[in-house]
């Protein structure tokens, strides 16, 4: 099992979205011993904003590409390449100013890639990324879960599906900035979900 960890928040590794990833990523070394782990820091190696140029690069004949739309897009293939290799994938989210992190962004716009990781089909779009299981970390200051504020968890998870990936599940770690009890409460139950989950996985294995 190949297991693709993304570490999206600014503070990279130090990050609470981090922290609580890497907690579900040793629960899940646990319980299968064998599971090869990819860790790929979005604020350490940053990809970069899309632009016209690099979006035409996309769209190019492989043949009449030049140097540059050459190498914008082995970048991204190599991205999907990770992502397709990935049987899990593990999301570390923040929210940063009532949205996803802008390398998170930066990531979706670069492995968005027609005939790579969806096709146009006459019944719409269609996700090539199938049987693929998702887990998300999601760290707030304030409280958004299940309510129609929370515009970040429709979005990722509209994103995911559109590549394929439907089997998502999110855990929350929400209030971090309202007080220290607050956010004593909100990550002691974000660790009961995620010993929850690795605990199915355990009992799975
Ligand atoms: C630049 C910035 C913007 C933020 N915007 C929001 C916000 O819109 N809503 C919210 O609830 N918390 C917001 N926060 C708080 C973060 O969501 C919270 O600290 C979270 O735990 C950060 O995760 P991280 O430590 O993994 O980066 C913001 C934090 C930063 C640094």
């Amino acid at each position: 099992m190949t297991l693709l960890q993304l570490n999206t928040s600014l503070f990279s590794s130090a990050g609470q979205s981090s922290q609580l990833a890497d907690r579900f990523v040793a629960g899940m070394k646990a319980a299968h011993p064998d599971v090869h782990v990819v860790v790929r820091d979005l604020a350490r190696e940053p990809i970069p904003h899309l632009t016209a140029e690099r979006f035409q690069a996309f769209l190019a004949e492989p043949e009449a590409r030049s140097i540059e739309q050459q190498a914008v897009v082995e970048a991204s293939d190599a991205l999907i390449a990770e992502l397709q290799a990935a049987d899990v994938i593990v999301i570390g989210l923040p929210m940063y100013n009532f949205g996803v992190p802008s390398q998170l962004k930066a990531y979706f716009d670069h492995v968005a890639r027609a005939g790579s990781t969806f096709r146009y089909t006459e019944d719409g779009p269609v996700g090539l990324l199938t049987g693929k299981k998702a887990y998300v970390f999601a760290t707030r200051g304030g409280l958004y879960a299940g309510t129609p504020r929370d515009s970040e968890t429709a979005y990722v998870r509209q994103f995911l599906a559109f590549l394929g990936i439907t089997d998502v599940e999110f855990v929350y770690a929400e209030g971090l900035a309202i007080s220290d009890a607050s956010r004593q409460a909100a990550l002691a139950k974000a660790a009961n979900a995620i010993a929850r989950l690795t605990g199915e996985q355990r009992l799975a294995a």
